[in-house]
Order: structure tokens, then C-alpha cells, then sequence
């Protein structure tokens, strides 16, 4: 059963925020464990690390403004998607999809949306690979499926986002054409970046599969 939060208000604020701070701590096992598991069969880790946070009141307040809603648990619940939000952080442009099928595959997990900001980035520049899921968190009485935006990126796409993130706060309004632009060329370089660490790292790795596997 999804999430729900009746007219009456039932559900408190603490119970429903309870539940999405298991939904992190749930997939966030998860995913600890997949990148164990590929670590053990190829010796390597798609994930370089992993952050998590659940939304502040305020920030749910004021997105639900933004989309023209009222701030009510019900709406919270059901228009915004990012309450519990994860984000995994790779090397590899390649690892970002292995994840992403990782996560696919695991039965317990349901796809709702998919987003591909790497094959169809952003008009601001930004890349990234967006999936929200739901995922079930076993309470005493019942099984709540809740949902959870996870982002997966580079390192070097982290990097661009996080900055420009930051650069977008510096402007109470909209952020100067020119540095638009800036940002969206820099965006450019990172993609290109990572193309080229890939391919360093595929030269690197048949060079390292004819010299035999390295010692543990
Ligand atoms: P919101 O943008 O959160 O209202 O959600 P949405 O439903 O429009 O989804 P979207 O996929 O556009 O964005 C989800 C999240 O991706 C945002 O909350 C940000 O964390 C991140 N994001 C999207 N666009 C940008 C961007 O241009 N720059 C940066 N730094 N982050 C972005
Ligand atoms: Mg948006």
C-alpha cells in the first residue's frame, strides 16, 4: 500500500516523516550492499559514495507553493517527490547506468518515473540521472511503499551541480544571461571530461586484463 494520509488527518507529521527516513535508511542499505556485491565479483565499485537528506519543512512548503498547492501532509505526499531524496556519486558516465540497473532489477523496488539528464541534459547545462522509486518499509501493523528520488552522478557532474547550485542562491532573481552561458559551456567541458576519463579508464583496463589480474 502506497503512502496515503487521510482527510481527517490520521497520520501525523512525525509518523509521515518517520516513514521517509526509513525509506532512506532502507535503500541506502540497499545500495550499500549491491556495490559490496559488485566489489566482491569485479573488484570494483560503481559507487564512490553516497549522500542522503529528507527534505526541510521549509523547503516542502515552499516547493508545493511554487506548483500552486496547499501545505497539506496530503499534498506533501502526493505532489512532491523529493521528500526523501538520495543521490550516489560514481566515476564513470557507464557506472551511472549499472546502477540504475541494479536498482531496476531488484523486485522489490517499483519504478515510477525516470529521468536521463546525461542522454537529454538541461537547458541550464545539467546532468544527471533522476529515478523516483517506491520502496517498502515494513511497519509494525502494515507495509507502506514510500517514495524516494534518487540521483545518480559523477563526480566531475556532481562537482558542476553543486556549484551552480550555489551560484543560483547568489541571485534573488534570475542569474545574469552571460553567466548562464558561462555555465552551460562549462557543463559542455564536464561531459567531455568524463567521456575522456572513460575512455582512459577502458584503455587502462585492457591494458591491466593482458597483464593479468593485480594482486588482493
Ligand atoms: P523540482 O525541480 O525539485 O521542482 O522537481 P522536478 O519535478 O521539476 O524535477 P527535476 O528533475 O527537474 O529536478 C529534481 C532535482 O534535480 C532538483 O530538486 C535539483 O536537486 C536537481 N536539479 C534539477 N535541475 C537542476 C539544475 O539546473 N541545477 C542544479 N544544480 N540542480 C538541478
Ligand atoms: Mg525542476
Amino acid at each position: 500500500m502506497e503512502l496515503q494520509v487521510s482527510d481527517n488527518g490520521a497520520e501525523s507529521w512525525e509518523e509521515v516523516m518517520l516513514i521517509y527516513n526509513a525509506a532512506l535508511k532502507q535503500i541506502s542499505t540497499k545500495l550499500e550492499i549491491l556495490n559490496d556485491e559488485f566489489q566482491h565479483v569485479h573488484k570494483y565499485n560503481p559507487i564512490e559514495h553516497i549522500k542522503y537528506r529528507v527534505k526541510t519543512p521549509k523547503s516542502i512548503v515552499k516547493k508545493l507553493k511554487r506548483h500552486g498547492y496547499e501545505s497539506t501532509l496530503e499534498n506533501m505526499v502526493k505532489y512532491c517527490n523529493d521528500i526523501a531524496g538520495i543521490r550516489l556519486i560514481c566515476d564513470y558516465t557507464s557506472d551511472i547506468y549499472s546502477i540504475a540497473d541494479m536498482i531496476s532489477n531488484q523486485s522489490d523496488i517499483k519504478i515510477v518515473a525516470i529521468k536521463d539528464y546525461i542522454a537529454h541534459p538541461k537547458d541550464s547545462g545539467y546532468m544527471s540521472y533522476h529515478m523516483i522509486v517506491l520502496i517498502p518499509v515494513y511497519l509494525s501493523d502494515r507495509i507502506v511503499d514510500t517514495k524516494v528520488e534518487i540521483q545518480i552522478r559523477t563526480i566531475a557532474m556532481d562537482f558542476w551541480a553543486s556549484l551552480e547550485h550555489k551560484i543560483q542562491y547568489k541571485f534573488p532573481g534570475e542569474v545574469p544571461e552571460h553567466i548562464q552561458a558561462a555555465l552551460l559551456q562549462n557543463a559542455k567541458m564536464v561531459s567531455e571530461l568524463d567521456a575522456r576519463m572513460m575512455e582512459l579508464n577502458n584503455e587502462i583496463q585492457k591494458l591491466a586484463g593482458e597483464e593479468g589480474e593485480p594482486e588482493q
